[in-house]
Order: structure tokens, then sequence, then C-alpha cells
């Protein structure tokens, strides 16, 4: 049995609704699983850990979340395997949850009670994990602000709830970007390294203006000179060109992706020359003029690989290879990599990104409460 430091109260829902899932087809974000981990933040600790049925909180229309922002949030993943739920490196999501909630002047979240929670919201909502390969539970765990007070200050209260539901494929295909250099996502100095929800908001209105032109995402340039390439949409970027990985650094703008992290470090532990750097649009093209611009993906939990199909330039258009094994070995090396790792079908012995959530506790807790209820 894991040993829990933190006793969580558990009150299991009376009617679980996973019947009702057709896992065949799940679009991602629609559907939800039966239970929330809740914690809320009394302006000295965290208090009151529990998992209870997911539903809604109530609040005020003053909470200060709402008007300035104090809002941060983490996107991973749990898949089974011979019938154990796995985490895939929970305690990277902790540990950046709070680099979040430091940038926004939020409390820090105890990181082993936060890996406590997820394993056992994630063994108790474990019939809600599909077993498709390539298809997970999404967990979101996100942290806002509560106080009621619409004067312009940090918070003193807040809560920290997480919640999860089946997911399949982010994107369906390859996306064709834009690259975009009139709006940006980030500056120096801004919050573009937070996983916090300002970050999101405004892409919008640029992914919205994209597709209307015809791409499927945005590409981010940077903020001054709109030269150096940063993100693709919600992911980090990675380039195969002139036979090296090239992704770029994350000098402040950048979220430090922990897909980022995970492809990278394999990528070099198969010997690949993988460089983390300030990259031009403009080297991107002189490398696709020359032929040596092999592939280009984006990496992110909730995708992990999303090939790009095209990038356009200004007037430039510049198609990429095939996406096919042939064409794009890197990537889907990597994808088939990580998606056989979460299913259990490669050895973890190196790193051991996997973390069971067997023996959490969480059911004795469930089944006694269910006998006293
Ligand atoms: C991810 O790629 O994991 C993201 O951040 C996307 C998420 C906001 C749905």
């Amino acid at each position: 049995m894991a040993i829990n430091k933190y006793s969580v109260k558990v009150t299991p829902t009376a009617k679980s609704r996973v019947d009702s899932v057709d896992f065949s087809n799940i679009p991602f974000g629609k559907v939800i699983s039966d239970h929330m981990f809740v914690a809320d933040y009394d302006g000295k600790q965290w208090v009151n850990p529990r998992i209870e049925p997911f539903g809604a909180i109530e609040m005020t229309p003053a909470n200060l979340a709402l008007h300035y922002g104090q809002s941060i949030f983490e996107g991973m993943k749990a898949t089974k395997f011979n019938g154990v739920p796995h985490l895939f490196r929970p305690e990277m999501h902790a540990r950046r949850l709070n680099i979040s909630a430091e940038r926004m002047c939020m409390p820090t979240f105890p990181e082993d009670l936060f890996v406590q929670a997820l394993e056992m919201l994630v063994e108790l909502d474990s019939e809600w994990i599909p077993e498709i390969e390539g298809n997970s539970l999404y967990i979101r765990p996100v942290m806002f602000a509560t106080d009621e007070y619409f004067g312009v200050h940090a918070s003193e209260k807040y809560k920290l709830v997480i919640f999860t539901g089946p997911v399949g494929p982010y994107y369906a295909k390859p996306v064709s970007l834009w690259v975009e250099e009139v709006y940006t996502r980030a500056a120096q100095g801004g919050a573009g390294e937070a996983k916090c929800a300002g970050n999101y908001g405004p892409a919008l209105l640029p992914a919205q203006r994209a597709k209307m032109a015809g791409y499927d995402q945005v590409m981010w340039m940077d903020a001054v000179e709109k030269k150096y390439v940063q993100e693709v949409g919600t992911m980090n970027l990675f380039f195969y060109m002139d036979g090296k990985i090239v992704t770029p650094a994350t000098t402040g703008t950048i979220l430090r992706g922990i897909t980022r992290d995970t492809l990278t470090t394999l990528l070099k532990d198969w010997g690949y020359t993988v460089e983390d750097r300030l990259l031009s649009i403009a080297e991107i093209a002189d490398a696709h003029g020359r032929g040596a611009l092999h592939d280009c993906f984006g990496a992110g939990t909730a995708a992990v690989i999303s090939h790009v199909s095209s990038i356009t330039w200004r007037e430039r258009r510049m198609e990429l290879p095939p996406v096919d094994e042939q064409h794009r070995e890197v990537s889907f090396r990597l994808k088939n990599h990580i998606n056989r790792l979460r299913a259990g079908l490669e050895s973890d012995e190196k790193y051991r990104w996997l973390h069971s959530c067997a023996n959490s506790g969480v059911m004795e807790l469930a089944g006694a409460q269910e006998m006293a209820g």
C-alpha cells in the first residue's frame, strides 16, 4: 500500500456515470469522470482535502479570479495496463504547478499531497481510463482565487480542484500553421512560462483568424522582433532540420513543457543532436528551401505529438514531407514510444516516468463511506 501522509476524506458518488460513455468516440474535453479532488486555502494553509462527486462549485461574481486572472492549471494523463492505473511524471506537474503559482502570487500546494490526490482520484475513477492505445484519462488540476473582493490585490483564499475525463487524440490530422506576426503570445518579463489562464484567452482570436484564413493553428513569434519561433497553438515546437533536432529555447516566454523534456531526453538517448536555442523563421525557410527541413511537430501533454503539414510565412507556403513513418521517422518513433510506454509495452526501467496508482487506500475509504451511508 502507498504510504499516504495526508488524510483525505472520500465521498463516493451514489451512481457512476461511466456506463453512459462511448469510449470508442470521445471528443477531447467533453466527458468528465465521476469524482473530483478539492482542497481550500484558508489564507494560511491548505485545509479540508477531499474527494467528492464531480459537480458545480458555488461562486460569487466578485470572485477575484474572474476579474484579475489568478487562475492556473495543469494538464496530465493517466493510462491503465495490467489493470493498474498509471500516471506519467506526476511530480514534474506538481513542481510546475507551483512555479506557475509563484508567478501568479498564489500559494504553492504541497507536492506530495498533489501526487497523493492524483493517485487516489485516478484509482477511484480507474474505470474511466480508456484502454485503447493513444487514448487516456486526461487530468486537469486547476487552482484559482476565491476571495469575494473586487479591489486589485492577491486573493487570500484559493481552491485547488482536480478532475479528470477520458480523451481520444487531440488533433485528428496533421496541422497547417500560419506564422503570426501581428499578435504575440508572451513577452520577456511576462507570464509566458506559467500555465495560467491569461496565456490562453488572448490566443483564441489569432487562432480563430488563422482558421478563417484556412490554417489550423498559429505559430507564435517572439514579441520584440517577430523573428524567433516560440510555440505552436498551445504546444512546444520541434524541428528536424539538417539532420539535427532544434527546439526553441525556453528563455522566459515559452512554457517549460514536460512532454518537451521527455522528447528531448529520448532523442538524446537515441543519439540525435538536440539543439535547444533561438531559432528564426528565416532559418527554417532557408532549410526548407534547401530541402533540409525533414519534420516539424508540436509537443504537449494533450496531443503528445502533433504533426505539422505546412508552414505559411507571409506569402510563402512551405509544404512539409508527407506524414507517414517513412518520411517522419523521428516524430513517429517518439509518438509510438510514448504511447507504448504509457501502455506498459516499453521498458520504463531507465527513467521510471510511470507512477502506479494501485493501493492508494482510496478504495477502502470509499468502501467505508458507502457502508456508513
Ligand atoms: C497541452 O498540449 O497539453 C495543452 O496545454 C493543451 C491544453 C490546454 C488542452
